[in-house]
Parts: C-alpha cells; structure tokens; sequence
C-alpha cells in the first residue's frame, strides 16, 4: 500500500544560477496548475492514510495558505504523517508559518545554500544569512519543532572554512536536520553557460564532505544517509521511503512517483501538464533483478546500508554468494563494512560509490 506523496510546486520567483530543477517564474498560471495538480491528486490517490506528505519545488512558500490547503485536504493523514513544505527563506513571517503549523505542517525544510553573503549574491539567491537565521527562529516561535536547512558545499569562493563556519552557525540554532549537498553543475543551469571561477576541485569537495561529517557528528548529529544528518528521531521519514525502496505517489510537474511496481514520470513542461495531468510521461515495470539492484542502491545511501536477511528473502536469493566477488573485494580495501544485518559503505567508501554500485549490476 503507498504510504507517501511527494508534491511538485514548480515555481520560483527567480532563478538560482546552479539550478536544473524544474520551475518557472510563471504565476500567471498558478491556478490553472493548482485545478491540474488537485485533478492529479484526486484521480489517482486511492485514499490511504498517509505516513508521509512533502511539499517540494521549486518553491512551495510561494504559495498561499488556501492553496496549499486546497492540497492538503484532498489527503489523509492523521496526527503521527510527517508533513515536510520546503521554505525560502525570504518568502516567510511569523504569521505564514504560524497558519502553516496551524495547517498540519510539521517539518521545514528552509533552503539555506551557505551563510555567506558574498556567496549568496554570486549564486543569485534572494536572502542574505540574517534572513534564514530570523526565519528558523520564527519557525521556532511558530513551535515547529522539526527544522531541517539545506547547504551546498563546492560553490565558487567557498574554502572549506566558509563552509565549516556555515556548519557552526547552523549548529548554534537549535535546529533539528541538516541536508549537505556537493554542488553539481547539470546541463540547463545558468552556472553550465556560465562556468563561475574558482570553484573547488573534487578533491576539495570531498574534503569539505569528511570536515563537515566530522563536525555535525561531533556536535550529536546522527550521519544517516550520505547527505543527511539529524538528532536522534528527527531522521527524515519521507526519505527513508525512498530510500527502504517503498513505493510513493508523485503529483506535480516534473514529479516522479512509484505505484503498482510502476515507477512513472509526469510531464516536465507546465503548459502541457496543465493541459493533461494524468498522462505519464514514462512508466517503467520494475521487477525482479531491476527492483534488487534499485534496493540495493537505495538501500547503501543510508550509512546503516542494506540488510542481507531481507533482500534474500524479498528477492528470494543467496544475496553473498550472488555478489560475494563484489563484497569481499571492497570489504577488502575498506570501502564497504560488515554490518550487524550486512553491508554499508564505510567514509571512503560514499567517496566512490558510484564505482562500488556499479559493480552490483548485472
Ligand atoms: C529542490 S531545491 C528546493 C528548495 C528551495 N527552492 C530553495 O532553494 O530554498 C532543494 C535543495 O537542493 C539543493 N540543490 C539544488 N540544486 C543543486 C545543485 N545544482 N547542486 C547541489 N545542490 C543543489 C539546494 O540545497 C536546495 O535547497
Ligand atoms: S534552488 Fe530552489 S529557489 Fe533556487 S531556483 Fe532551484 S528550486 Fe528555485
């Protein structure tokens, strides 16, 4: 039974220069989305009580409280569904937070990329670091109590003391979940036309990795997933989904979603998506070898990594004796590490685990 959603709201009022994801500065055609959107949502959501609700985008706090109500409504949830909206910073005061608490919201998640102004400009975001921190404390007065900020390391002119130090502050404000992403420049962003100098080289990126897993772990937060750190019972829900391989519905432009062993893909432009919201772009039947290998690569982004017992018995296979070249060799040079229940990847190991993953396929 699906047990997650996942709801693309794909506007943003301008545009990041390192971005790719799918979103428009269209407002114009907010509510023809919002009737597609809820069309999407009613046709196909088979009513379960859901254990997870997460508003991404673009930029969800464009929205106004009726509108997201008007999504949220359509859903079943109860007191225990965690229900994650991605914030910008600049879009949020107190009473906007406080109307979407009142709403059922209980997770943020606030972009927050680094605290350093000059850095900030040169990415074309719209707030300076004053203005995140005032927004996770009236997150915090609003009494949300489950914060999560996002930051990117590898951005041009960030030495990795800049990044520490965006690490420290982030520490001192009492927040719950912390998301780090290694800048990467994909086809489509202004930053791909528009290559800005002076950005770190891998080697540097992989280093501001390990620094920052140093720092976060030292001040208590759990290293649970390859970019995701948070205290002890703040781990993303909605994510694990994901990443336990469990199925979700996606709703929105550009939204990808896993139903009936379908893993399904919507339209990724708004005006025909607007015009059909129910015709998928892609669908592809997952099953049998190709499901084992999503589960296993799902499964080793969480630093708990895959649990043997369960994959033989889901995949009805002898998972060490299928991939026991493939275990012992990276066991071996201390890149993956026995688990109680398996495997997982080890530090060095994340730092090269598209080469370790692509050794599991067949
Ligand atoms: C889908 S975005 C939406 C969040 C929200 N619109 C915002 O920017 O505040 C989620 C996060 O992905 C990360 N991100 C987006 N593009 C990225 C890129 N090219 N490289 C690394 N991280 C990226 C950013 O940290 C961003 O906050
Ligand atoms: S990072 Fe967020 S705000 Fe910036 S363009 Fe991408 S989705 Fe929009």
């Amino acid at each position: 039974m699906v047990k997650s959603a996942y709801i693309h709201i794909p506007f943003c009022k301008s545009k990041c220069h390192y971005c790719s994801f799918v979103s428009f500065n269209k407002f114009e055609l907010k509510n023809d989305y919002l009737k597609a959107l809820t069309k999407e949502i009613d046709n196909y959501y088979q009513g379960e009580v859901l254990n997870t609700i997460y508003l991404g985008g673009g930029t969800p706090s464009t929205f106004e409280i009726p509108d997201i109500e008007r999504i949220l409504r359509r859903l079943k949830f109860n007191e225990n569904t965690e229900i994650t909206i991605e914030l910008n910073p600049d879009d949020v005061n107190y009473d906007y937070l406080r109307r979407l608490f009142d709403i059922g919201i209980n997770r943020l998640s606030f972009g927050c990329q680094t605290f350093n102004d000059d850095i900030l400009k040169q990415i074309n975001r719209r707030h300076n670091a004053g203005q995140v921190i005032n927004a996770v404390k009236l997150a915090q007065d609003a009494q949300f109590k489950n914060i999560s900020l996002d930051f990117i390391y590898g951005l041009p002119n960030q030495a990795p003391e800049i990044f520490y130090d965006d690490l420290n502050i982030a520490m001192k404000l009492g927040i719950q979940h912390i998301s780090l992403y290694g800048l990467s420049i994909e086809k489509g962003c202004y930053f791909s036309s528009h290559l800005p100098k002076n950005i770190p080289d891998d080697d540097t990126q992989a280093d501001m990795y390990l620094g920052a897993v140093e720092i976060l772990t030292n001040a208590g937060f759990e290293h649970y997933e390859i970019s995701n750190f948070s205290l002890k019972g703040y781990n993303s829900k909605h994510n694990l989904n994901y990443w336990n391989n469990e199925e979700y519905y996606g709703f929105g432009v550009s939204a990808h979603g896993y139903v009936n062993n379908i893993r399904y893909g919507n339209k990724i432009i708004l005006e025909n998506y607007i015009q059909n919201p129910l015709e998928h772009d892609e669908e592809k039947f997952v099953t049998g070898q190709n499901k084992l290998e999503e589960e296993i690569f799902l499964g080793f982004r969480k630093m708990s990594g895959i649990n043997i017992e369960d994959i033989d018995i889901k995949y009805n296979i002898d998972f060490l004796e299928k991939y026991n070249d493939v275990i012992k060799k990276y066991e071996g040079l201390k890149l993956l590490k026995k688990t109680k229940g398996g495997y997982a990847f080890t530090l060095n190991g994340i730092l090269v685990s598209n080469t370790i993953l692509a050794e599991f396929i067949d």
